[in-house]
């Protein structure tokens, strides 16, 4: 099939990449020409495991394509998808759609008879129908088209594998014609995965409502590490004794510094506030306390690691091990890591901060941060070091070899992923959130 894909951030760049894998004849564009053209000759924007070989294929067939004109775009496909950002309003949280409209609005003249426009963006429910008013005011006359909801459930880091061997696929659709036309897109993928076809608010509703179930699930555990550090239990065991009940399940329940990045955090604010302004704002209040449960943890990070180094920061060398908001990308955006990082160098630390992936980000939002390139580096002369970012990088430190550059043997392990004993044996005092 011939679809296009409008919008190449990280849900572009990887659907166009996955589209054109399934064998589509797949035409992506973006208002960013310098990205298009670096994607053009198979260079990634971003880390992503997997997705240099498949750009790499997807060009070397020609079945992957880019180009700026929205014409071209239009004229090419059955099938859109708009997968332009989303981002927070500053002021009220809300979600802004305003690329979203500003894409359909170039779209629609060019528009063939017969296509589906389907969303993948992560939506206030109701800017489908509000974006099918907009093509069906501005379309030429006779020119039949559907509008679709096709939400995107992949995770930073294993994006080609999710998009490729999703858990389910969702269509939200007002016709048959729109629902076989996606089908017929994701048909390669139909024997493993469930197709689930909703209509177009549920499909919206769908992905907001997952992210928030997510969100919940580690504030609930980072509620219970609360707890834990006033009773003096072990919020590791507990998500541990939680976990086994397959009701409940033990992913998403890994306590300590919690959850950042460019999804969870943006889509539970813009949720909470779509349901004030649509009147229902006491059903997900709970979301507001989610949120403040999650930055806590940052708090709770730095108040701990001052305590480590005996109440102050100044004058103390801290060794942070991770910029990046988890492991396995390249991406900063709301880190807890660097924004202990950036908390603690404020209270009069020297910082020194390793990533493997993340420094060049890392540096363009904190550039006084002190950034090394090596492990070592980062622990030279610490009195602390803090591990934030859980990458099995940091796995595989030998902990005595380390203890010795370090000025004091004590860790903060912020992701509770460390070996402890391992690390107690060489020497290290191990400190968690939670326990
Ligand atoms: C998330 C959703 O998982 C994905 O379905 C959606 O499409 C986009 O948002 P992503 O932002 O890539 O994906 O990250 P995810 O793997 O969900 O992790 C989110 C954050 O939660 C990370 O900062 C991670 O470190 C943290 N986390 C995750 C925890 O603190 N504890 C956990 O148990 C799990």
């Amino acid at each position: 099939m011939r679809v296009s894909v409008i919008g190449t951030g990280y849900l572009g760049a990887v659907h166009a990449a996955c589209m054109a894998e399934l064998g589509h004849e797949v035409l992506a564009t973006d208002v960013d020409v310098a990205r298009l053209e670096s994607l053009s000759v198979g260079r990634a924007p971003f880390y992503e495991e997997g997705l240099p070989e498949l750009l790499d294929r997807g060009l070397t067939t020609g079945r992957l394509r880019f180009t700026p004109s929205i014409r071209e775009v239009g004229e090419f496909a059955e099938v859109h998808f708009i997968c332009v950002g989303t981002p927070q309003q500053p002021d009220s949280g809300a979600a802004d759609i305003r690329h979203i409209r500003s894409v359909v609005r170039e779209l629609t003249p060019h528009l063939r008879t017969g296509c589906v426009v389907a969303g993948k963006s992560t939506v206030p429910v109701g800017t489908a129908a509000r974006i099918k008013h907009e093509i069906a005011e501005n379309i030429d006359p006779g020119t039949e088209f559907a509008v679709a909801w096709n939400p995107e459930f992949l995770r930073e880091g294993f994006a080609v594998r999710d998009t490729l061997r999703p858990d389910r696929v969702v269509i939200g659709v007002e016709t048959l014609e729109a629902a076989d036309k996606l089908r017929a897109v994701y048909a390669p993928l139909l024997g493993e995965t469930d197709l689930i076809v909703t209509d177009l608010a549920t499909a919206e509703l769908a992905k907001v409502a997952a992210n928030s179930f997510l969100a919940t699930k580690i504030s609930f555990i980072n509620a219970m590490a609360e707890i834990c550090e006033v009773v003096g239990a072990d919020v590791h065991s507990v998500a541990d004794c939680l976990g086994r009940d397959s009701r409940i399940g033990r992913s998403f329940l890994s306590a300590g510094l919690g959850f950042g990045g460019g999804c969870l955090s943006k889509d539970i604010r813009a949720f909470a506030t779509a349901a004030e302004e649509l009147g229902a704002g006491r059903s997900l209040r709970f979301l507001r306390e989610v949120d403040a449960i999650n930055l806590r943890c940052r708090d709770r990070t730095v108040d701990l690691a001052r305590r480590l180094v005996g109440g102050s920061f100044t004058g103390r060398n801290i060794a942070v091990l991770g910029a990046t908001f988890k492991p396995n990308t390249d991406d900063v955006r709301d880190s807890p890591a660097l924004e202990v990082a950036a908390s603690v160098q404020s209270e009069g630390a020297s910082v020194r901060l390793h990533d493997p992936r993340g420094i060049d980000n890392a540096r363009e939002v904190y550039p006084a941060l002190n950034y090394v390139h090596e492990v070592g580096k980062a622990c030279e002369g610490a009195d602390l070091t803090l591990h934030l970012t859980d990458w099995d990088d940091y796995h595989d430190i030998d902990p005595a070899s380390l203890g010795s550059v370090t000025r004091c043997m004590s860790v903060l392990d912020a992701r509770n992923s460390l070996d402890a004993p391992r690390w107690r044996e060489a020497g290290w005092t191990v400190r968690v959130l939670g326990a």
